[in-house]
């Protein structure tokens, strides 16, 4: 058992990473540090690495060189800790939704009647109350991405690794997505590491944001954001500290945008 003090304050740690595919060196000698507690955002275009950073720290993929920590312990490979949250959801599409979520759990050999309180609890928490019985198929894409949350959610990792979980819903259902990652951020004590193209979302629903620039991927900047999640994500658009830090990032970025 660890004790509370003994808990270090950042629950993953990458160092010097680098990662080559090939001839391709899509990331160079990165080091970050992901508090517990908290959101920390990687944030970059397209191609910079980012989905590459989180299945190294997910332990799919083993880095070039360099190394992660998971509370002080190195990844060797995928373990219960870190739960990924698939951009394509990865459900399954002959389960309902309570089956889909207690799916980790059944993998674990905990008991049906444990793993399905479990799972309902989940469900409920990310607003699918009453879809227990649903398909995949009879779900809008956004209900789809909760269920791939609540599954992530119910095996209890400490560390959740979410590669831009809201890039295929709709605007109005993004919103609503941020505002209930938000509260899950508050109310369970994770490691959220969270994989956005948007400057405005990371903005939003971050403590943390790691911007990343490209070719090969390196931390061109760390930023922590305050205070916009408190005025709601319906009030900071006109919010001038919102718009000045959104424009602070575009600027860093826009060179390498092509
Ligand atoms: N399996 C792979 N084989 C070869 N190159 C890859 C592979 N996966 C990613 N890459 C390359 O590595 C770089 C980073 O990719 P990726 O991590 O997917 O970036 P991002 O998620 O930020 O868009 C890109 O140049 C991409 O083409
Ligand atoms: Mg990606």
């Amino acid at each position: 058992m660890v004790v509370a003090d003994d808990i270090p304050e950042s629950a993953v740690s990458t160092r010097n990473i680098s990662k080559n595919y090939g001839d391709v060196e899509a990331l160079r000698d990165l080091s970050l540090e992901f508090p517990r507690g908290q959101l920390t955002s990687l944030l970059g275009p397209s191609g910079c690495g980012k989905t590459t950073l989180l299945k190294i720290i997910a332990g799919l993929l083993e880095p070039t060189s360099g190394e992660v920590e998971v509370n002080g312990q190195m990844v060797t490979g995928p373990g219960p800790d870190r739960a990924f949250v698939f951009q394509d959801f990865a459900l399954l599409p002959w389960a309902s939704v309570m089956r889909n979520v207690s799916f980790g759990l059944e993998m674990r050999g905990v008991a049906k009647s444990e793993r399905e309180d479990i799972a309902a609890r989940y469900i409920k928490e990310v607003g699918l109350g009453g879809f227990e019985n649903a398909y995949p198929h009879e779900l809008s894409g956004g209900m789809r991405q909760r269920v791939g949350l609540a599954r992530a959610l119910s095996v209890d990792a400490e560390v959740l690794l979410m590669d831009e979980p809201f890039s295929a819903v709709d605007e109005q259902t993004r919103r609503k997505f941020q505002e209930d990652l938000l509260g899950l951020v508050q109310n369970e004590n994770k490691t959220f590491i969270f994989v956005t193209h948007s400057i405005e979302e990371a903005v939003y629903v971050s403590d943390q944001i790691a911007i990343l620039l490209p070719r090969p991927s390196r931390v061109h900047e760390i930023i922590r954001p305050s205070g916009f999640r408190d005025k709601g994500v319906d009030n900071i658009r006109r919010d001038p500290e919102y718009l000045d830090i959104v424009d602070e990032i575009w600027a860093s970025l826009r060179t390498y945008v092509e």
